[in-house]
């Protein structure tokens, strides 16, 4: 048999998804599994959007624009510029999701060997794109303890080599809910400019900020060729099965290195490009009670987490995330053993194991990241479960 290549073999599989066959194997025995392990919405997508696309009549599913669809492009202005992030539609490429977008900055920006500093717990898929794009990921840690604020600076100034070509953020952040102050973003854009280094920003969570609010990355003044956004309307409009995202920079450069990755992929999903066109033009209302329902579901959750003993949640201020420390000796094993072993009135839940969201090995192995994409009912019957299980896992600790 042919080998495969060594980058398919270090490719990591997702901490997200890895346990979906023990989740299965869970259903079939006639087990409810929660699941909190995946950031997969039960909000239904607005219809205004759906309609758009039954409304749409097409005789040819062409290609669109290598870009995205130039309305749909300049539709998005306006939907950045109600954020005072002001960009004319030709810095905007339309991607095959947010996970698209990343990939084109990072095959754009870095060369294989190229350094990327992320703070970590990071959105576990980076380690994925980095191995795709043969670039390093070099962790800063932020601890569960701070509520997971950003490192100092310095320990961000002592991982710079001359590899480093980035620094990576999410904001707000999966999977700890870190939403960054506006002192971070301008200490951030310090090191940037004084390193002359890329500023990625994945904003895909922009409109989910609870206590308080945080700037784009877009809105930092002077470093218009640094700044590169990652976005996406999976979760923004509980559409993540329209594979829509976007890159977003001032680089004239970069934009033209990019669209030739974009021209290679020829083009993005046209069904979804008229869905996300239509999105734009959703009442500005629409997310008041999109956030004031995710908002009750933080709070239960992060409540019920900090009632049990031994465990540890700090309140997350936005996206729709929380990590929480579980007195246990493995995440990895707790979780399995969660899908394999333990039923609560025939319940369990899933949860996704804290060590892939770390890239130093052995952190995270007694965290785990649960996603508050349940109803409060569901979430609430999930944390009992939790609370019977963490009472009788025989690897407590
Ligand atoms: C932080 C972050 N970035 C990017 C993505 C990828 O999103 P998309 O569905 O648009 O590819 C996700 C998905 O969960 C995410 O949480």
């Amino acid at each position: 048999m042919p080998k495969i290549s060594q980058r398919g073999q270090i490719m990591p599989p997702s901490p997200i998804r890895k346990l979906v066959p023990y989740a299965e194997a869970a259903k079939k025995k006639g087990v409810t599994v929660y699941h909190l392990n995946i950031g997969q919405p039960d909000i239904e997508t607005p219809q205004p959007v759906l309609d758009a696309v039954r409304n749409s009549h097409f005789k040819i599913l062409e290609y669109s624009h290598s870009a995205g669809n130039e309305s749909y492009r300049r539709k998005l202005t306006t939907y950045y510029s109600r954020f005072g992030i002001d960009v004319d539609y030709n810095q905007i490429i339309v991607t095959t999701g947010g996970s698209e977008a990343i990939i084109f900055g990072f095959m754009a920006c870095l060369d294989p060997g190229d350094e990327v500093i992320v703070p970590e717990p990071f959105y576990a898929n980076y380690n994925g794109f980095a191995v795709e794009a043969e670039v390093k990921v070099v962790p800063v840690t932020s601890g569960i303890e701070s509520g997971f604020a950003l490192p100092p600076i310095g320990d961000f100034e002592k991982k710079i080599t001359p590899k480093t070509k980035a620094i990576l953020i999410c904001n707000p952040n999966n999977p700890t809910g870190y939403l960054y102050s506006t002192e971070e973003l301008n200490i951030l854009r310090d090191i940037c400019k004084k390193h002359n280094l890329f500023l990625f920003s994945d904003e895909a969570y922009r409109e989910f900020a609870y206590d308080g609010t945080t700037l784009s990355a877009l809105q930092l003044e002077g470093l218009e060729d640094n700044v590169v956004v990652f976005d996406t309307i999976s979760k923004r409009y509980s559409a993540c099965g329209g594979r829509i995202g976007a890159l977003v920079t001032r680089n004239k450069t970069l934009l033209d290195s990019v669209m030739k990755f974009a021209q290679a992929r020829l083009s993005p999903p046209s069904f979804a490009q008229i869905a996300a066109e239509a999105a734009v033009d959703l009442p500005e209302d629409y997310f008041d009670g999109i956030k004031a329902e995710y908002k009750s579901r933080r709070d239960l959750l992060v409540k019920r987490l900090n009632g049990i003993p031994g465990v540890f949640c700090p309140n997350p201020g936005g996206a729709f995330y929380a990590m929480a420390k579980l007195p246990i000796d493995d995440a990895d094993k707790f979780c399995q053993w969660l899908l394999e072993e333990f039923s609560y009135d025939q319940q369990t839940v899933m949860l996704s194991p804290g060590t892939g969201f770390y890239a130093t090995a052995g952190l995270g192995k007694q965290e785990v990241r649960l996603a508050y994409v349940l109803n409060l009912e569901s979430i609430d019957k999930a944390m009992t479960a939790l609370t019977k299980a963490l009472e009788v896992y025989p690897g407590r600790s």
